[in-house]
């Protein structure tokens, strides 16, 4: 895509939107967060922050990036000259730059896995898949090979220019992806004793509701819309005036939902079938999935396909991280564009190792009581994509008029009203309150 030409169709741009928001974090991040927060309370808190504040805040992306037609950075200098709101873009680079660190690293085990998958060392009676896992995990040398093979991968594609193709191809990669999640959630809900997990996802512990639960789920529901780090921003900014936003966000906010859901009922009634534990951590996913295709017919060939789709899924998330760092490092200077592509992802690849290598080599080192790798996700699901919310949720309730955001929104009445009453007061409200809870407390 040149720098301001516009998706051509409706369905190009919820593409686009979908692939960049749906990926690890509702694939991977959802079932074992989930699973480390008690199941159920963990669920409902996240649906809720989705549906409350993740969807008008998306609305309100949609909405800066489409008026604004330019990068995030440049959007807000142009809509509020001499205002500090510009800021939130440098937030979305510091953000954007930190997730795909990590993100990268779990981008590489889906290419260690894959690797395993298509030399069938994925299967076999007696597996013990998470000591699979932890051999992965804990060799340094594969970690982080792995790992900047998929940050070149993604450097590779955004730097040619490829992401209108890839975003085409994920039109059919992401239904197959979906069959697949209904093929596995049926054989694993088979399994015996698979209730158990069910009941983990849908009948409420309330021991487990409390204000970290809540920053957790608030953060879910950021990470995996993709919120606060301004690539919403960044891709509404190719939209046409006649789109309707609204439709465009409650489909991506829905998709997303389903899919989180939909991993977790892959998940969960395995875990309690099969023995394992729902407490794994970021390991989860990667254990559970081989010992679901175990039980399929034909689960080697099956498994290969499947983690193909799954780093599509990825691919489409760290193109659009890598995307925003670039957009917003270079602002107009758009001829240095290859040259600031190598340079961001080889930074960020090199800022990613240290995480890489939190599960092995450097586990004993933790930064307030996390390992690197929970660290880094935590400052920034836990801070930096609540602040970036936050002041964009104050940019679309306050400094756009009441004229200007209903323009925008082309909506019912009801629907503005509780849109602006979210934007200005619920949202920012909640999101400090959680905040201040999560940093002092
Ligand atoms: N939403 C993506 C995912 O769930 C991650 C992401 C965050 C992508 C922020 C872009 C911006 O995988």
């Amino acid at each position: 895509m040149s720098s301001r030409d516009h998706f051509t169709s409706r369905i190009g741009f919820i593409l686009a939107a979908a692939g960049s928001a749906i990926g690890l974090g509702a694939i991977w991040k959802f079932p074992y967060m989930a699973g480390t927060n008690g199941g159920s309370v963990f669920i409902l808190l996240f649906i809720l922050c989705t549906i409350f504040i993740g969807l008008p805040i998306l609305i309100s992306e949609f909405m800066i990036g489409r008026r604004g037609q330019r990068d995030p950075i440049n959007s807000f200098k142009e809509q509020a000259p001499g205002k500090p709101w510009y800021t939130v873009g440098w937030i979305g680079l510091i953000a954007a730059g930190l997730i795909l660190s990590f993100y990268s690293v779990v981008g590489g085990w889906i290419l260690s896995y894959l690797f395993r998958a298509l030399t069938f060392s994925l299967t076999g009676k007696g597996l013990n898949f998470a000591l699979l896992f932890n051999d992965l995990i804990t060799n340094p040398w594969e970690a982080i090979f792995a790992q900047g093979t998929f940050m070149l991968l993604t450097l590779l594609i955004v730097q040619a220019g490829i992401k209108g193709g890839i975003e085409v191809a994920s039109k059919w990669m992401m239904p197959l992806l979906f069959i697949f999640f209904i093929l596995l959630f049926i054989r694993s809900i088979t399994l015996d004793g698979a209730v158990e997990g069910i009941k983990f996802m849908f009948i409420p512990d309330w021991s487990y509701f409390n204000v970290d639960t809540l920053v957790l789920a608030l953060g879910q529901a950021f990470f995996s819309l993709s919120l606060g780090v301004c690539a919403m921003i960044t891709y509404a900014s190719y939209l046409a005036k006649s789109e309707k936003i609204v439709n465009s966000a409650v489909n991506v906010a829905a998709m997303n939902i389903i899919i989180s859901l939909l991993a977790g009922l892959v998940i969960f009634p395995a875990v309690f079938a099969l023995d394992y534990s729902p407490e794994q951590g970021p390991g989860l996913v990667f254990i559970m999935i081989p010992a679901v295709f175990e039980q399929l017919p034909m689960g080697s060939i099956l498994l290969i396909v499947f983690f193909i789709l799954l780093l599509f899924a990825t691919v489409t998330s760290s193109i659009a991280l890598l995307e925003v760092v670039v957009a917003i490092g270079i602002g107009n200077k758009t001829q240095t564009r290859k040259k600031a592509t190598w340079i961001f992802a080889i930074i960020i690849f090199v800022i990613g190792i240290p995480s890489a290598l939190s599960f092995g080599l450097l586990s004993d080192l933790k930064i307030l009581d996390k390992s690197i790798f929970d660290f880094v996700d935590y400052l920034t699901s836990g801070i930096l994509l609540p602040i970036g919310a936050l002041m964009i949720s104050l940019f679309a309730g306050f400094h756009y008029s009441k004229k200007i955001s209903r323009e925008e929104m082309q909506s019912s009445p009801f629907i503005y009203w509780t849109w602006l009453i979210i934007v200005r007061f619920i949202a920012p409200i909640a999101i400090l309150v959680i905040l201040l809870n999560s940093v002092l407390g």
